[in-house]
Formats: C-alpha cells, sequence, structure tokens
C-alpha cells in the first residue's frame, strides 16, 4: 500500500513539474540556442528511428537513367539548393539561420550517421523524407504537392550530387534541359 502511495505521490509531482515547465516558458523555444546533450539525443534517436522504421518497405526503383538524373536537377536547383547548397557554395542564409541545420548534400561526408549505409537504404531513407519532410526542423514534405517520380528523380540527382564539379552542377541543373 505505502509502494502505491509513493508511486502516485511521484507521478503527481512529475505532472506538476512538466506541466509548470510548460507553462511557465522559461524553455528557449528560440531557433539560436542550441539543444542540450539530452535533448539531441533525444531528438536525433527520435528522427532516425522514426524514418528507419517507415521506410524500411520502399522499393527502390533503378536510379541510374540520364532522364531520371535531368528531372532531379533542376528541382533540386529551384527547391532544395537554398537550403541544401551546392558543389562550390558552403553557406547561405537558410544553412546558416535553420536549427537543424540543413546538411550540405552536396558533399559526401555531411555528418549524417547513415551516409555509410548501402545505396538502396540511402535511397529509401531519402524517398522517405523527400516525400514526408521531417517535423519541426524546416525540412517540407514534397509529397503534397509532387508525385512520387519526381521525388525519385530528386534522389537519383542526390546521390550524383556529392561527385559533381560545380560546372557539372550547372549543366545538369539547367531548367532548360528538359521540360515538366
Ligand atoms: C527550408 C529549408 C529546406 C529546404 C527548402 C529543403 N530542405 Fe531538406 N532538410 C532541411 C533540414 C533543416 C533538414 C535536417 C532535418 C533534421 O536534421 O532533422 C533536412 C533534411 C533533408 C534530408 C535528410 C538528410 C540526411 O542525410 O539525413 C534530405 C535527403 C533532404 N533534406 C532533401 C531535400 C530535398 C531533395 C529538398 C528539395 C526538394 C529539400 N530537402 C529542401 C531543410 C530544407
Amino acid at each position: 500500500m505505502k509502494f502505491i502511495y509513493a508511486f502516485v505521490t511521484i507521478i503527481f509531482l512529475a505532472v506538476i513539474g512538466v506541466g509548470g515547465f510548460v507553462y511557465s516558458g522559461i524553455y528557449p523555444i528560440g531557433a539560436d540556442v542550441a539543444h542540450s546533450d539530452v535533448e539531441y539525443w533525444l531528438l536525433e534517436n527520435l528522427r532516425d528511428n522514426s524514418i528507419d522504421r517507415s521506410s524500411s518497405e520502399i522499393k527502390v526503383p533503378p536510379l541510374e537513367s540520364a532522364e531520371l538524373l535531368l528531372a532531379g536537377g533542376p528541382d533540386y536547383k529551384d527547391m532544395c539548393s537554398g537550403c541544401h547548397l551546392k558543389p562550390g557554395k558552403k553557406q547561405s542564409d537558410m544553412s546558416i539561420g535553420l536549427y537543424p541545420t540543413p546538411p550540405n548534400l552536396s558533399e559526401r561526408d555531411h555528418g549524417d550517421k547513415h551516409q555509410d549505409d548501402d545505396a538502396q537504404q540511402q535511397a529509401r531513407r531519402q524517398f522517405w523524407v523527400i516525400k514526408h519532410g521531417i517535423k519541426a526542423s524546416g525540412m517540407p514534405a514534397w509529397g503534397a504537392t509532387h508525385d512520387d517520380q519526381r521525388i525519385w528523380a530528386m534522389v537519383a540527382f542526390l546521390q550524383k550530387l556529392p561527385d559533381l564539379s560545380a560546372e557539372q552542377y550547372q549543366v545538369l541543373t539547367a531548367s532548360d534541359v528538359i521540360e515538366h
């Protein structure tokens, strides 16, 4: 009986504590204050495990075709490069101001622990993230306005992007290469 009493008291105090914290307004919500190590660990694992689980059944189509690459390039330039940068560009107002920082997808080593996954697994995760976005991060869900074929074209482009020179990038992203 004593044990149940203590347990209920602890739960009660925890609810009061969390509620008080939320209502007090003391949490620093500004994007210019970094997460604590604990918050960072929690959010990173929450995000990674969710993406892994949701993307595990996705079937990856062949991504090697030149048409896909040429369709993905102009879309990347228009919709993604402002945040995710391009060969020869290391920073933008978005990449500096957003928190979490959008990874520089033109670099193979962009600090993602999944970058050593095999290409299929990477493609699954990228497709899922592009289609569904990531809550409270600035990464939009493009699936609301773009069909799967167009998203796979961007995945195909992302796989080549780290190997492109600034000149090759310019050629592959020129929007008059292909009509949408
Ligand atoms: C307004 C800024 C913004 C735009 C525009 C944007 N993203 Fe993102 N993206 C982000 C942020 C921020 C993250 C990191 C989210 C996180 O770490 O939780 C992200 C994450 C990603 C990731 C996961 C990267 C990894 O290695 O874990 C992929 C892939 C991605 N974006 C692709 C794209 C593509 C393709 C486009 C264009 C269609 C795009 N993004 C447009 C902000 C943006």
